[in-house]
């Protein structure tokens, strides 16, 4: 692709021209944009970078034995593989509102990044894979008036006793384009068309109070949604799915028994830019197969609902 074959090579002099011979950590969420951003600055500042892959007890299953798996084996950048899960899930203990979720996370994420640093004998840049549509939505709803609609955490600049600057190359790109960045990069197809999943993660997927129980049920029920995605050959089809675990507990009937559990409500978007979204139209026998085994094999779930709201006037995450 010429224009991305050019967007690289000027990306590249961008940050030559900014970092210098300084040190840059970035953190690695295992997402599209963190990767783009780090494979890239590595492409220019070589050694000088420094990868930070923080477990905070709010990833999918697996996620950080394949984050961590990818980097080690297909690129050669130093990465940091911190285990922060203790720290985050006391802090949030007990917090329901979404902004105060979203905050604590930003805030903890930046304290392990400023740790670390410390540990390599200090950082002078922090880079992000802030990309157009964070920017935009961080700032004012389009055509409206200014209000904030969520924090993204990776967005709105840096404590001030922090002496970092921000390295941000993809701020003016769209999803789209980062993927076809990535692939000129020679990131996997795979690591590539991976659904977008937001810094805050699986907090911000279990509206009101989290706890590691309900994080568990809710890793369970999301592998066995995406793994019958995968199966029904749906899942490039689709810009974003996941589970949300809601705070309600219903009655059911299962054998002879009555059961109370938690109900799951399940998400799946079609978007181009994650600035709108219409919900997917499965077709029925999916859902029902899908809502059946999450049912069958997960301990905690006794209901399963489908979310049938677009974007506007929902958002794609719940909180
Ligand atoms: P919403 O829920 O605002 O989400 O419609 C739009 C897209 O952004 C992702 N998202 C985030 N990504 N940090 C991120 O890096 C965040 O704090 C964040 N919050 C939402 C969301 O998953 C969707 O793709």
């Amino acid at each position: 692709d010429w224009s991305m074959a050019q967007f690289r090579q000027q990306a590249i002099d961008k940050i030559r021209a900014q970092v210098g011979d300084r040190k840059v950590i970035c953190g690695l969420s295992g997402g599209v944009d963190s990767s783009v951003t780090a494979v890239l600055i590595h492409e220019a500042i070589g050694d000088q970078l420094t990868c930070i892959y923080v477990d905070s007890g709010l990833m999918r299953q697996n996620e950080s034995e394949q984050v961590v798996g990818l980097f080690r084996e297909h690129f050669n950048i130093k990465l940091v593989h911190v285990d922060a899960s203790e720290i985050f899930i006391s802090a949030l203990e007990g917090q329901t509102d979404p902004e105060r979720k979203r905050k604590i996370i930003g805030g903890l994420f930046i304290d392990v990044f400023e740790d670390e640093a410390n540990q390599i004998g200090g950082a002078d840049f922090l880079a992000q894979g802030t990309l157009y549509p964070d920017v935009i939505e961080s700032v004012s709803f389009t055509g409206g008036p200014s209000v904030t609609i969520k924090s993204h955490h990776n967005v709105g600049g840096l404590p001030e006793r922090m002496n970092m600057e921000l390295v941000e190359p993809l701020r003016e790109l769209f999803k789209d384009e980062v993927r076809a960045l990535g692939r000129e990069l020679g990131l996997p197809d795979s690591f590539v068309g991976r659904h977008p999943f937001p810094g805050p993660g699986l907090a911000i997927r279990c509206p009101g109070g989290i706890s590691r129980e309900k994080l568990d049920i809710l890793r369970q029920a999301d592998a066995i949604y995406l793994d019958e995605i995968r199966k029904a050959g749906l899942y490039d089809a689709i810009w974003q799915a996941f589970a949300v675990l809601l705070p309600v507990q219903t009655v059911g009937v299962m054998g002879d028994g009555r059961t109370y559990e938690f109900v799951c409500a399940l998400r799946a978007v079609t978007s181009v830019d994650g600035m709108t979204a219409d919900f997917y139209h499965f077709d029925m026998d999916f859902l029902s197969k899908a809502a059946t085994r999450i049912i069958n094999e997960v301990k905690g779930i006794n209901r399963v609902v489908y979310d049938v709201t677009s974007k506007p006037p929902g958002t794609i995450e719940w909180e």
